[in-house]
């Protein structure tokens, strides 16, 4: 069965004392009856995910994950982080090929790939981002764009691996810009994205892989994207950075 998720993406914000904080009032608005079965994730700035950890050590609620990891284990990359260096912080995952690190950064599925490969070599899970620009949406080949980046960047995988695959489907256009792809605009990229999985690995694989959307999720709009078929939670840019907020939108995958 697969599984509902919501992840908050952190991003390159708070101050350490901020995110201290950010978390201490998570820890208190996570209760039983708000998570009930969604796996919450946060994605802190990699330089706190060592102290974050540690104070979540009691906490049965709240994954860690890092935001990006190297291609190689080590070596002369000033300052780069490696899978190997994230593992032995006991983090629980790693978000690879956000569109942000694919535009700024000149990622490419190629390197996706190996970076996936690190995070499960390490142990880790790997949230894998995908999702197409405004000019690509616009030319209606959007598809096309989704699903190479699923061909590439999940190139060499066997079905086993998407046990620790999770895919995130998060529309260029719709990040951080306050439009929101509409729930239907969602669940039909999420569907040709299983329908790609079944394919390429099989239908119980396809159907156990969780798919998140990410692009202005916020607590007014998530529960029409949850109640999606194949929208099985949120990665969470902006509105995850407010305790209240992101409580709300974990509340609205529970209940979805
Ligand atoms: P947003 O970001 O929720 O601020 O649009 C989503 C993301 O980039 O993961």
């Amino acid at each position: 069965m697969r599984r509902r998720i919501v992840a908050g993406n952190w991003k390159m914000n708070t101050t350490y004392t901020e995110a201290m904080a950010l978390v201490d009032g998570l820890k208190e608005s996570l209760t039983e009856e708000v998570v009930g079965e969604t796996g919450v994730i946060i994605t802190p700035p990699a330089l706190y995910l060592s102290d974050i950890v540690e104070s979540l050590v009691e906490n049965p609620y709240i994954a860690v994950a890092a935001q990006n990891c190297h291609e190689k284990e080590s070596g002369a990359y000033t300052g780069e982080w490696s899978a190997p260096m994230l593992a032995s912080l006991d983090i629980d995952a790693i978000i690879i090929g956000h569109s942000e690190r694919r535009e700024y950064f000149g990622e490419t599925n190629e390197a996706c790939n190996t970076k996936i490969s690190q995070a499960l070599n390490n142990e880790l899970a790997a949230i894998y981002c995908i999702g197409e620009t405004l000019e690509e949406r616009k030319s209606g080949a959007y598809m096309d764009v989704i699903l190479k980046q699923c061909e590439e960047g999940l190139a060499g995988f066997i079905a086993d691996d998407m046990d620790n695959i999770i895919l995130a489907y998060e529309p260029v256009w719709a990040i951080g810009t306050g439009e929101t792809a509409s729930p239907e605009q969602a669940q039909e990229v999420h569907a040709g994205i299983r329908a790609w999985l079944t394919e390429r690995f099989d239908a119980e694989t396809a159907q156990d892989v969780s798919i998140l959307y990410g692009g202005s999720c916020k607590p007014g709009n998530a529960a029409e994207l949850f109640a999606k078929a194949d929208i099985d939670g949120g990665l969470i840019g902006g509105a995850s950075l407010n305790a209240a907020d992101f409580t709300a939108i974990i509340e609205a995958r529970t209940k979805a």
